[in-house]
Parts: C-alpha cells; structure tokens; sequence
C-alpha cells in the first residue's frame, strides 16, 4: 500500500452517517494518508451520534452543516479554516437523497417539490460549496473536489427516478466548475461513478438487494465497494492526478462497459 499520499494536505470532508458510508471510509484513508480535513453533515444526521466516533478516530471536529444552505457551507468554511490553520486543498461532496425514492412515488407520479429538494441536496450543494469556496477563495491551488455520481445519470435505470436527473445534473457541475475553477485556480472538479453499494442512500432504493446482484454479475472485477471507492477518492486527492478535471469516472468493476458477461449468460441458460 502506498504511504502519505495526502501528507501535509487539508480537507473537508462531507456525508459520513456510518462506517458504510464512502464518506465514512474515505474518512479513514484520508487519515491513514497523513491528511488532516473537518468532517460535516447535515445537522439531522449528527442526532444519530456515529459520526462523532468517526471524528475521534481521525482527531479531527464535525461541524453541523445543511449543504442546501450557503450560510451553513460559509459558516463550515470558516470554522474549517480555523481550526486546519488555512485553505483546504481536497473536499468530497457525498451527498444524496430524493424525498420521491424514499417514499416510493413512481416516475410517473413525482411530487415535484420533492423533486426540487432531491436536485437541491443532491446536485446544487453541490455548485454551491463550489461558488461559496470560489469566493472565499478557500480552495489551494492544484486543489481537488470531488463528488460521487451513478450510471443512472446516463443510461435509464426505473428504480433510480427523480436521482436520474440529479446525477447528470451533478456531473454537469463537474464539468462546468471544473473548467472555470481550473482556469481561475488550476483547481480540479470530477465525478466518480461508483458500483451500487450497501450503503443508507444506495439500501433505500426499492429492488436494490436485487439490482447489486445484478451489477455484480454485469462487472468482471464485481462491484466495487465502499472501501475500494475510498482508495479511489484518495488517488484523486492526491499529486498524481492534477491533471484530471471535468470528468465522470467510472469506479465500477467494469460494468460500464460491459454489454453481457458469461456469468448473466450461464445465469440466463439455467433458467
Ligand atoms: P450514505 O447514506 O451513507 O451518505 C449520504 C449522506 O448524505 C448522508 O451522510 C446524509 O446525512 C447526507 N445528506 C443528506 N442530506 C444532506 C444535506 N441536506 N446536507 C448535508 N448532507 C446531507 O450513502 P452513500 O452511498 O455513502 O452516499 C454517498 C454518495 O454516493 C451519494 O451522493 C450517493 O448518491 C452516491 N452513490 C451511492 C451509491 C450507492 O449505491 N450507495 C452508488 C453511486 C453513488
């Protein structure tokens, strides 16, 4: 394994509920790498108390922070500052919910002001940590921002409903910020489009059980888990990719690209 690939680097880290959380274990790796970043979440889920856990193990504080609200990302920043000493030079966004999935309303009979919430927590936190760090001037340069995407965001996938539109709306952010960010402060902005995971956010989505086993099958490494997700994140913090922007990068075992696997094919002949 690689040694201190974040040595001296700051961070942010968004989106850790529990230890299945990417957020979570990219939390672990950043630390393991010799990062030292604030952690956050939305104030609801601070109730839950696993994330202070986590904040002991990395030495590091949580500061409540609801991603929809500039004022809360402003006070995160300062706060964040504060106690790193400085700018930050990495922060992840992983962040997603849609009222819609949750509650079960099929794509043909959304509430759309639940639509609005689930672009909103979901895809324009997402310009919004952006711009607000824009005007603080709050990233380093040769920075990085991250935020994890899913497939649904290209191809049509009926259980994923209104977070369809969400992650091509995030992935679009990725590629506008990341070419303004890059010209103003050679800052880096990507998605990652990671395997279904067994996580709060990807569990809570009707048939999920089902559609993992399926992934698994359609990917020729199997579906890529959380931890190895983490590992991912950790590379794009780090020196060795500044020269990647404007991306959405599969981290996915291969099922991107695979059109049929002899695996869904003996599955398919035994029935
Ligand atoms: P998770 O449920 O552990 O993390 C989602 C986080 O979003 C939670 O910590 C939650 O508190 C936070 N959050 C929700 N509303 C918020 C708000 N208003 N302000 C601040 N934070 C808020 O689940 P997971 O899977 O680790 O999700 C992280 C990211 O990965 C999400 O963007 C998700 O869509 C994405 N992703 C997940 C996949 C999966 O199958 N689990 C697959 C591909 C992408």
């Amino acid at each position: 394994m690689p040694e201190n690939l974040l040595r001296g680097k700051k961070g942010i880290i968004t989106g850790a509920l529990d230890e299945n959380s990417i957020a979570w274990q990219t939390a672990l790796k950043a630390k393991e790498q010799g990062a030292t970043f604030v952690l956050t979440n939305a104030p609801i889920a601070m109730r839950m108390g696993a994330i202070n856990e986590l904040a002991q193990a990395c030495d590091t504080i949580v500061v409540p922070a609801d991603a929809t609200s500039v004022t809360d990302i402003e006070k995160l920043y300062d706060e964040a500052k504060e106690f790193l000493g400085g700018n930050v030079d990495f922060i992840l966004h992983s962040i997603g919910m849609s009222p819609n999935v949750r509650k079960g309303r099929p794509y043909g009979d959304l509430n759309y002001e639940w639509v609005q919430k689930s672009y909103d927590v979901s895809a324009i936190s997402f310009h919004k940590m952006l711009q607000v760090a824009e005007k603080k001037d709050f990233i380093n340069e040769w920075g990085s921002v991250v935020g994890l995407s899913y497939i649904a965001a290209q191809r049509a996938y009926p259980f994923y409903s209104d977070m369809s539109e969400a992650k091509a709306i995030l992935e679009s952010i990725a590629r506008n910020y990341g070419q303004r960010y890059g010209q103003l402060k050679k800052v880096r902005v990507n998605t990652i489009s990671q395997s279904p995971t067994k996580t709060t956010a990807g569990s809570g989505i009707n048939g999920f059980d089902d559609f993992f086993d399926f992934a698994d099958m359609m990917s020729p490494l199997g579906n890529a888990s959380a931890e190895a997700c983490a590992e991912y994140i950790i590379t794009l913090f780090s020196d060795y990719t500044r020269m990647v922007t404007m991306q959405n990068l599969f981290h996915d075992g291969g099922y991107s690209f695979s059109g049929i696997t002899p695996t869904i094919v003996e599955k398919f002949l035994s029935k």
